[in-house]
């Protein structure tokens, strides 16, 4: 499978903008990018600053919203789509329990666009679906998501991205549209919006801030460093089957409040804090998350027996190099912080 026009949704959010990066770098895809980015608040191009530049004729930013289905379908006639990675989506499980609306409209129906119009249209070869291991619920203190475990989506977020997944199941299923479907674990790594766990925690340390530990901080995600998922998208775009799921996951499994102290220990090796005090004293218990899931685990065997890809970084490499990250790039934290990548897109984009 050759890909030309590859359309990447959502590609200046966090994965996305690092997959833009990861992907052009590569010998093996020699194709163009199509980046479609509403640029919602999570939407930022500084994360892709200068790679027009750095791949000349390789990579267009196009500002549009998925759920804009004519829009949707200029797109793909004008820039000859014949795949989709699809990343766009709100992705904050806080967020979407206290706003549920616009996760109804871009996870639900955005796909659902960009589904009719990918089944339309001519010569086309791949839609992708970036998914989530929180669209199988919460497990007990043992077992794993293997791609069998029925979905039991418990948030608004989760419901709105097993939907998705269902339609896309769907499309190929009814229609014989080429998808694949892949389910992740939690990420972390470089241009991370500072309301996820990791990063706000490194940066609410760094400036002496509390640092809100939701319930009794036991609750368990499983990490993977951000680079391990794109490496991963890609070897299933280009290996894997049309039609089957993917579970991507770092065998990392940790309650919060551990990766809450480690982040405060290597940051206090890193940037010592003035008075020499550890940051651990600045963790603060706080209400937990309505409906919380208790633990998420994912079994990677699929992947890793069929495909051959295992990840790279340990939860220890990969927040190390997050955590020198961030701290090499205050310029992006401030304007992060200050909201002013947004004041630029409106002076750019407009609206
Ligand atoms: P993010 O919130 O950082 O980025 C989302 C991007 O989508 C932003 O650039 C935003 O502007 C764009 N977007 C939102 N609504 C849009 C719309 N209507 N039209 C066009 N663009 C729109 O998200 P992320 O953390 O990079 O996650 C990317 C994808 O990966 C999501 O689908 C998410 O469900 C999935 N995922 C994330 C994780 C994780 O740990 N972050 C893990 C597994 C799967
Ligand atoms: O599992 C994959 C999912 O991981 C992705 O699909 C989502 O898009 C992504 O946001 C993430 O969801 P989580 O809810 O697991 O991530 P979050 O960073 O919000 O929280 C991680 C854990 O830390 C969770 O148990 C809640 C807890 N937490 C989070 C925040 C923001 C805290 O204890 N305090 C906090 O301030």
């Amino acid at each position: 499978m050759i890909i030309k026009n590859l359309m990447v949704t959502g590609g200046c959010g966090f994965i996305g903008s690092n997959f833009i990066r990861d992907l052009l770098a590569r010998p093996d895809f020699t194709g163009r990018i199509i980046n479609v980015d509403k640029l919602t608040y999570a939407g930022n191009p500084e994360n892709l600053a200068g790679i027009g530049e750095e791949y000349p004729g390789r990579y267009l930013f196009r500002k549009a919203d998925i759920c804009d289905r004519r829009l949707v379908r200029e797109l793909f006639e004008m820039d000859e789509v014949d795949a989709v990675c699809h990343f766009a989506a709100e992705s904050h499980v806080d967020r979407s329990i206290r706003h549920p609306e616009d996760f109804i409209q871009t996870n639900i129906t955005g796909t659902f666009n960009l589904l009719e119009t990918a089944r339309a249209s001519r010569g086309f070869v791949l839609f992708y679906q970036v998914s989530t291991d929180e669209v199988y619920g919460s497990l007990g203190a043992a077992g794993y998501f293997t791609e069998e475990t029925p979905y039991r989506p418990n948030s608004p977020y989760s419901a709105s991205k097993a939907a998705a997944d269902h339609l896309v199941r769907a499309y190929h299923h009814t229609y014989g549209l080429p998808a694949i479907i892949s389910n992740c674990s939690n990420n972390y790594g470089p241009y991370q919006f500072p309301e996820k766990l990791v990063p706000l925690m490194i940066l609410n340390a760094l400036e002496g801030k509390p640092l809100p530990v939701y319930g009794d901080g036991k609750n368990v995600r499983d990490w993977l460093y951000v680079g391990d998922h794109c490496d991963a998208i890609w070897t299933v775009m280009k290996e894997g089957a049309p039609g089957e799921t993917y579970n991507i996951g770092g065998n990392s499994e940790m309650e919060n409040i551990v990766i809450v102290e480690m982040i405060c220990d290597v940051l206090d090796e890193m940037a010592p804090a003035s008075p020499g005090r550890s940051r651990r004293n600045l963790i603060a218990f706080v209400k937990d998350r309505p409906g919380h899931d208790r633990r998420y685990a994912i079994d990677a065997t699929k992947i890793r027996r069929e495909l051959h890809w295992a990840p790279r970084e340990s939860f220890v490499s990969g927040l190390r190099k997050t955590i020198a990250w961030y701290l090499d790039n205050r310029v992006w934290i401030d304007h992060v912080r200050s909201g002013s990548y947004q004041d630029w897109i409106q002076e750019h984009y407009g609206g």
